[in-house]
């Protein structure tokens, strides 16, 4: 290289093209998860449902404990977190004190930690350090009760994903944190419980399920019009005029509500789309961009299921699809059962009965990872077809033999298998 090609190479800054190929947002961070949208379409029952409750909370009186439910997507974080933020800027300036603060218990998710998350919301200059752990959880409670009466007022407990946290160690944080009124002195509190698992109050035993639910606050999935509202107005917001084709958007939504009506879904496809757009140098986002980032999406989503597989649930998988790489469709469960019986006998694996077998075929099938089929086989007899579900992008032999030596052991071997017809 001549010496003036190298000073031309030394001023360019790698950085110029990168920001250019960056150039079909106008603001990325609209499509991003702790974004905060300036409206919430079709959620104005819920915003006045949370409202109408919390409220109560500005006159001085304690709202009820609510639990908002609905399938993962259906905007029950983002409503709680956009009226919160009303409740407290309202309470600000009227001068009434409440104060408002949210756990995510996926995260947290032990009672000490949630009990000393929300006393360290309540910290003051010279207050004891509550300790990550070590205290009797009884004591932490105590000081987040003294530090609630401290500041005096209403004070609302948000417990978002509380079905981990229930699932993981009961339900006995909810009957404390209910409790606290009877012992609260100068200030009082509500709880709101937010979960995605619908049979979330079955985990609960009744005293606590009536305590919790006082009001049940529902948010049914969204239907395709209303995501695609929800859509335009971040594309408004975040994404160049012109760089989409007409129909992206109204895919994304048509994706998102076969996807259960999922919000969350839809921006996640239209945000990778525009960026697989960009990485490809295109500056039109159509509907094989979208497609792509569906495929994406997929492999994502299904990639961590099947690395992490029970070992018998591997060998069964595995048999289903040595079966369909050899040509065979509609496999039948007796001939799935061969197979692994093969399976496990070059591994050395003692197979598992045809019942429990079953059972794990039912498994694979809720996970999305195959499809079975029943059908009936004349004079009463019924029999199940398998076919595997999983996107052709994703290479789930690979997948299974990287997480697992025992199925790198089980490809190295020949089976016997039927032919298709
Ligand atoms: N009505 C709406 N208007 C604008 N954006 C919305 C609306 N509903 C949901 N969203 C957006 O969709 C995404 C998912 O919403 P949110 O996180 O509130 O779902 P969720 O019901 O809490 O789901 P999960 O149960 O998985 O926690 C967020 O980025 C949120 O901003
Ligand atoms: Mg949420």
């Amino acid at each position: 290289m001549k010496k003036n090609e190298v000073e031309t190479k030394m001023r360019e800054n790698i950085f110029d093209s990168l920001i250019e190929s960056d150039s079909l947002f106008v603001d990325r961070q609209a499509f991003e998860h702790g974004f905060e949208p300036d409206s919430l379409p079709h959620r104005e029952k819920e915003v006045r449902g949370l409202g109408e409750n919390l409220v109560e909370a500005l006159r001085g009186h304690i709202p009820s404990n609510m639990l908002l439910y609905g399938v993962p997507g259906s905007g029950k974080t983002i409503v709680t977190k956009t009226v919160l933020k009303q409740l407290k800027s309202k309470g600000k300036s009227n001068g009434t004190a409440v104060k408002a603060y949210t756990i995510n218990c996926r995260t947290v998710d032990t009672k000490y930690r949630v009990i000393q998350g929300l006393a360290n919301r309540l910290e003051r200059a010279g207050d004891i350090k509550i300790p990550f752990t070590g205290w009797p959880t009884d004591k932490v409670l105590e000081e987040f009760r003294r530090r609630m009466d401290r500041r005096g007022g209403i004070h609302v407990i948000v417990l978002d994903e509380i079905d981990h946290l229930v699932a993981k160690v009961g339900d006995s944080i909810i009957y404390s944190l209910s409790n606290l009124n009877l012992e609260l002195e100068s200030s009082k509190c509500c709880i709101i419980g937010i979960s995605n698992d619908l049979h979330f109050t079955k985990m609960l035993t009744p005293q606590v399920a009536s305590r919790l639910a006082q009001i049940d606050l529902v948010f049914h999935p969204y239907g395709a019009n209303q995501i695609n509202d929800i859509l335009q107005e971040r594309v408004r917001h975040g994404i160049r005029d012109g760089v989409l084709d007409q129909s992206v958007v109204g895919l994304c939504s048509a994706l998102a509500a076969q996807e259960h009506g999922d919000a969350r879904r839809a921006l996640d496809l239209l945000r990778i789309a525009v960026k697989k757009a960009q990485q490809m140098g295109h500056e039109l986002v159509d509907r094989g961009h979208v497609r792509l980032a569906q495929s994406q999406l997929e492999h994502d989503q299904l990639t961590p299921v099947l690395r992490t597989l029970p070992l018998q649930q591997k060998i069964l998988l595995f048999s289903i699809c040595i079966n369909e790489e050899n040509g065979l469709k509609n496999i039948s469960t007796g001939e799935i059962y061969r197979t692994y019986t093969e399976v496990c006998m070059r591994i050395m694996i003692e197979p598992l009965t045809p019942r429990r077998i079953s059972s794990l075929l039912n498994e694979l099938d809720s996970l999305g990872i195959i499809i079975a089929r029943n059908v009936s086989k004349g004079r009463g007899g019924r029999s199940k077809q398998i076919n595997s579900a999983i996107p052709e992008s994703l290479d789930v032999m690979a997948e299974m033999r990287d997480s697992e030596p025992m199925i790198e052991e089980a490809s190295k071997s020949k089976y016997r298998l039927q032919r298709p017809l």
